[in-house]
């Protein structure tokens, strides 16, 4: 931890394909929401969807959208994207509302609610989750069978059976929650929607459903260590590099792998579910170097 922002921007260089992902999904995005009938609302969504991000699960769709055999169109790939990006940045805006995790600075800039009220921010929560669903029954290149898939995967990743029941779990602040519980806790409201989005890749690619399984299981490791840092980088980041208030989980009494089993476990926990995810790619006939280097980045990463 304690990386400069120098370093950080080095580590984007190293990954170039990660920072070009996120680029294209930026453009995408701002054209997607340029400002029709301006209002509260479409600025605060503007405000908050184009506010930065490190674009990680656009990312992994148009990796994985590479794995298949079928020919994706990019304006296809761009709108599945986008899909999971607007449910990222949806569930962002509520968990930080004050009712949940009460935060002030979401990358980098004031949270939603804070920016433009509690009653816009749930609002633009409320519209994003429709939006990520309408871009797809919308788009001209999907079949009908691909877009209820896709739908599919997504309501079923986010829901009451996915990150929402992970949110849940989160605000009890159940004290007798075990490294189990807090497994579960952290795949629902985190690796969910990771695996969703590189399972959604895979569909628009034709990928087959036995490599697609393989992939949500490497999808499940990485999503799992994915939260771990994040709670890591909660309690021992500052604010101007992780782009969020500092300390939040503790403020809320939050139960944390760090406060669950200490930093050192949970960092080695998180180094060990990389190298399984890493492995399971080994058991993949596909090129999965990005994927691999994927599973890097997320421990490695300082924000
Ligand atoms: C933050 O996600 C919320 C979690 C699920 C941990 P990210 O760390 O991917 O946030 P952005 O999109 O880069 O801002
Ligand atoms: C948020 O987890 C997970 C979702 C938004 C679903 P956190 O509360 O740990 O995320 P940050 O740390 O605020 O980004
Ligand atoms: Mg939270
Ligand atoms: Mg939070
Ligand atoms: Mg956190």
């Amino acid at each position: 931890m304690g990386t400069s922002v120098d370093q950080q921007l080095k580590m984007h260089d190293k990954k170039e394909f990660f920072y070009s992902n996120k680029l294209r999904i930026e453009k995408f995005l701002d054209n997607l929401l340029s400002l029709k009938t301006p209002n509260k609302l479409q600025e605060a969504i503007r405000y908050s969807v184009l506010a930065g991000g490190k674009r990680l699960r656009p990312s992994l769709t148009y990796i994985t959208s590479e794995l298949g055999s079928r020919e994706t169109k990019p304006e296809t790939e761009d709108v599945v994207a986008a899909s999971v990006e607007l449910i990222h940045c949806y569930s962002l805006i509520h968990d930080d509302l004050p009712s949940m995790d009460d935060d002030s600075l979401r990358r980098g800039s004031p949270t939603c609610h804070i920016a433009f009220g509690e009653d816009i921010a749930i609002l633009a929560g409320d519209a994003l989750q429709t939006l990520s669903t309408d871009i797809i029954v919308q788009c001209p290149d999907l079949s009908d069978y691909e877009k209820v898939y896709i739908l599919k995967v997504i309501s079923s990743a986010c829901g009451w059976n996915g990150m929402v029941e992970g949110q849940l779990i989160d605000i009890s602040n159940d004290l007798s929650l075990t490294e189990g519980d807090l497994d579960k806790m952290h795949l629902k409201k985190t690796g969910e929607l990771i695996k969703a989005s590189l399972v959604l890749g895979c569909i628009i690619s034709g990928v087959s459903e036995k490599k697609i399984k393989i992939i949500k299981d490497y999808g499940e490791k990485i999503g799992l260590a994915f939260q771990i840092i994040d709670d890591l980088i909660d309690l021992k980041e500052d604010s101007s590099i992780s782009g969020k208030e500092s300390q939040s989980d503790l403020k809320n009494g939050r139960i944390t792998y760090p406060s669950l089993l200490g930093s050192d476990k949970s960092l080695k926990k998180a180094k060990k579910l990389t190298e399984e995810a890493k492995d399971l790619l080994n058991t993949l006939e596909l090129n999965t170097n990005k994927l691999s280097l994927v599973a890097d980045y997320v421990v490695e990463r300082t924000f």
